[in-house]
């Protein structure tokens, strides 16, 4: 029986380059997001290019029970998922006051709480058909506070620690869970941040290499991964301890790469 990835936020950026290079392995995918438009013309090329099944759910995962919604459309089409890529998502940069609160909200929603929720979801039935694997996208930000990211940075924090606990859960149960640590990737994710200078720290690789470099630390059963050599060497010479002078440091570094304390960006606040 044919493998069935499903993808979050495949309607860009790193989940479109998921879809596309999972596809090319030969996986059916099912792809997710908000973007009807979008969605279905990836769903149609990757179809016409590779030959497998892809199909489409438009969802908002800022919503309370779109992990729930997106099951019962599974179900309803007969479609288990034996790979989930919890790609979707978005930061805020900023003084932590001038960003909206209500898209900060949304952010945790779409960064932290549909992952959990549909990893609730999937994971049951991966563990019923003996085996399955999911993939988080978290992020270089989250080895470290990081003042201007403050929410970012903790969102991707929680994303990285609870694959790392939840790999070692089903360890020898047949499910592998990696997290993916990207450093800055040209995608729709700088515009949405709002803030061209705060997607640029670290080394920047295009989306194809950072998901190849997944893929492969998947078929490696690696617990993460953080794609591009200089963004693997600066997240583990980072120091972790002490923490609050880390944070301190942080907020220096931050600053002066941003060109003074940033403000947060209208834009970003209206997407
Ligand atoms: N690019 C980077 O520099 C970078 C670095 C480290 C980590 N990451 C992480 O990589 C992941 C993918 O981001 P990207 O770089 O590919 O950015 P992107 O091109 O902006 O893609 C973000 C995806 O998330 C979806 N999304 C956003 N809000 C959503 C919502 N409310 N409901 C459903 N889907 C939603 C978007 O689709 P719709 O707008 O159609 O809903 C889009 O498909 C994110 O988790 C990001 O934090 C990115």
């Amino acid at each position: 029986m044919t493998s069935t990835a499903l993808i979050t936020g495949a309607s860009s950026g790193l989940g479109a380059e998921f879809a596309t290079q999972l596809a090319a392995r030969g996986h059916d995918v099912v792809l997710v997001a908000r973007s009807r438009e979008r969605l279905e013309t990836e769903a149609r090329r990757i179809r016409s290019e590779h030959g497998v099944n892809a199909e489409v759910i438009v969802q908002d995962l800022t919503e309370p029970d779109a992990a729930q919604l997106i099951k019962s459309e599974l179900d309803a089409r007969g479609r288990r998922v034996d790979l989930l890529v919890n790609n979707a998502g978005f930061g805020t940069c900023g003084r932590f006051e001038e960003i909206a609160g209500a898209r900060d909200h949304d952010q945790l929603m779409v960064n932290v709480v549909a992952l959990v929720d549909l990893s609730h979801a999937l994971l049951p039935g991966m563990l019923a058909n003996g085996g399955g694997s999911v993939v988080n996208i978290a992020s270089t930000a989250g080895f470290q506070p990081s003042p201007y990211f403050a929410v970012y940075s903790a969102a991707k924090t929680f994303v990285l620690n609870f694959s790392l606990a939840l790999r070692n859960e089903y360890r020898g149960r047949g499910v592998k869970v990696l997290a993916v640590c990207p450093g800055p990737v040209p995608t729709g994710f700088v515009e949405a941040i709002g803030n061209e200078k705060g997607a640029s720290f670290g080394s920047l690789l295009p989306a194809d290499r950072v998901v190849r470099t997944a893929l492969r630390a998947l078929d490696r059963n690696r617990a993460y991964v953080t794609p591009g050599f200089g963004n693997a060497v600066s997240a583990h010479l980072m120091p972790r301890r002490p923490r609050a002078l880390v944070a301190a440091i942080g907020e220096r570094v931050t600053r002066s790469v941003l060109g003074g304390a940033p403000k947060a960006r209208a834009a970003a606040a209206a997407r």
